[in-house]
């Protein structure tokens, strides 16, 4: 069973740890420098306040690797990164390809196209199984749900989807609206009509009860939606959650597959944290033996410097010739394009792939001795080097991430309990096996406090 937390704390931190908690104040209070802290009031008297950013706790100065260094010179190893830093930052062969694009292309008006983007289209759907063979790129991955949401509408003739509760597919509205976390949600009024949710696949937190060991009724209780409904356009859903780690059994993803083709809705996945190596696979259904009628991705896809999404899509489904899907400024970018081939580059050449399931796989039986250890860890789990270690209280689990911050080590805190631990996979093994000593001995000082 998950541990159990108040619903309104647990909304407010599904996402990630909030800025508003007397924890953070206190880390601040005892960590800053009187630098640091001047320009965290500058950036708070100009930026708009919200949640899960400004107030920011600490400033950047440089990036390198598998390493931030804030503004008083403190290394930090970054296992957040929002999910962007597979090939770690600033990796030579991204920045060589991004400066010859600055260079020769620096902006590839709309209208045109060039030899970055085809390249790279050409590359993602020769990368892409199946009849995944039609792309659209975006600035951003909130972007890319939009665009895959209108296509899907387009092609079906009808407007509703299926999603998660829990899940996160970006912060625009229309993302907002298939997404499933109070935290976005609230206060904003109407959103898209049409939007069904239902309880993502957490056999730890299973609505249908299956005690651990899932059975995938939660699979089935979408059928039950799509029978009901009769006209769903799309079910949407994060592959693998990312905000703390849930990886559905491949029966599920089976049965879904199934159930969209017998009630004639497409399948879209987001993979936009978890595509890329993130998981060991270039993609992450590829764990599952299907293949989506679309595929979301982004994020990493940038090299960790620019930012790139893409909608990968059947061949079947280039049926908007008379629309406009995306028609976003960066639609073709040469430089986002550069960084993008040369970051697939990186994965290949360094086999990230096979790097990060050895690694994922190290860092799990680590978590598992750290568990056997650790009381207050209730779980811990991997897909690739997507890491999560889950504790018992929330309280703990912030507390856990501020000392592991002192230490050198930044993580975020998922659904308000999960440490959610993701590495470059470019990271040495010494580094890994560093940050989880970090992590125990974090851990061992919060519960003893
Ligand atoms: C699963 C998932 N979908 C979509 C997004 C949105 O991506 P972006 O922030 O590039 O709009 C994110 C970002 O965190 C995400 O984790």
């Amino acid at each position: 069973m998950k541990p159990t937390q108040p619903h309104f704390a647990r909304n407010l931190a599904s996402e990630g740890d909030v800025n508003l908690s007397a924890r953070r104040r206190q880390w601040e209070a005892q960590c800053l420098d009187d630098a640091t802290r001047a320009m965290l009031a500058e950036d708070s008297r100009h930026f708009l306040h919200q949640s899960l950013s400004t107030p920011c706790f600490n400033a950047l100065k440089a990036s390198s690797g598998i390493w931030l260094e804030d503004l008083q010179g403190r290394r930090i190893m970054d296992f957040h990164g929002n999910s962007v830093h597979q090939v770690g930052y600033g990796h030579p062969k991204v920045v060589a390809a991004m400066k010859e694009a600055l260079d020769v292309l620096p902006f590839s008006p709309r209208r045109f196209t060039n030899r970055y983007a085809v390249d790279l289209a050409a590359r993602l759907t020769s990368l892409a199984p199946g009849d995944l063979n039609r792309v659209l790129f975006a600035p951003g991955g909130a972007e890319a749900i939009g665009i895959a949401l209108k296509l899907a509408r387009i092609a079906t003739g009808r407007h509703k989807t299926v999603s998660m509760w829990d899940a996160f597919h970006g912060a625009s509205l229309d993302a907002i609206s298939i997404g499933g976390e109070a935290i976005f949600r609230r206060g904003v009024g109407p959103l898209l009509p049409g939007t069904e949710h239902v309880p993502p696949c957490d056999p730890r937190d299973c609505r249908f009860k299956c005690g651990g060991a899932c059975d995938a009724s939660c699979a089935d209780y979408v059928e039950y939606v799509l029978g009901k409904e009769e006209d769903v356009a799309a079910v949407v859903v994060e592959t693998v959650r990312a905000t703390d780690v849930q990886a559905p059994p491949p029966e599920y993803y089976r049965r879904l597959r199934e159930y969209c083709d017998r009630h004639g809705a497409l399948l879209i996945l987001d993979e936009i944290p978890s595509c890329l190596g993130r998981t060991g696979k270039i993609f992450a259904f590829e764990h599952y033996g299907i293949v989506p009628d679309m595929v979301v991705i982004g994020k990493g896809l940038g090299g960790a410097a620019f930012p790139m999404a893409a909608v990968i899509v059947r061949e079947g489904l280039n049926v908007a010739a008379d629309r406009a899907l995306g028609h976003y400024t960066h639609e073709k970018s040469s430089l986002g394009c550069a960084a993008a081939l040369a970051t697939l580059d990186v994965i290949e050449s360094e086999g990230l792939l096979a790097r990060t399931t050895a690694l994922g796989e190290r860092a799990l039986s680590r978590m598992k001795l750290m568990q056997s250890r650790q009381p207050s860890i209730v779980d811990a789990r991997n897909v690739g080097l997507f890491l999560a270690i889950e504790l018992d209280r929330a309280q703990i689990a912030e507390d856990v991430m501020y000392r592991c911050l002192s230490k050198g080590l930044s993580f975020k805190v998922g659904q308000g309990t999960v440490l959610v631990l993701a590495p470059p996979l470019i990271i040495a093994e010494h580094d890994l096996d560093g940050a989880l000593d970090i992590v125990e001995s974090s851990i061992t000082e919060a519960t003893s406090a």
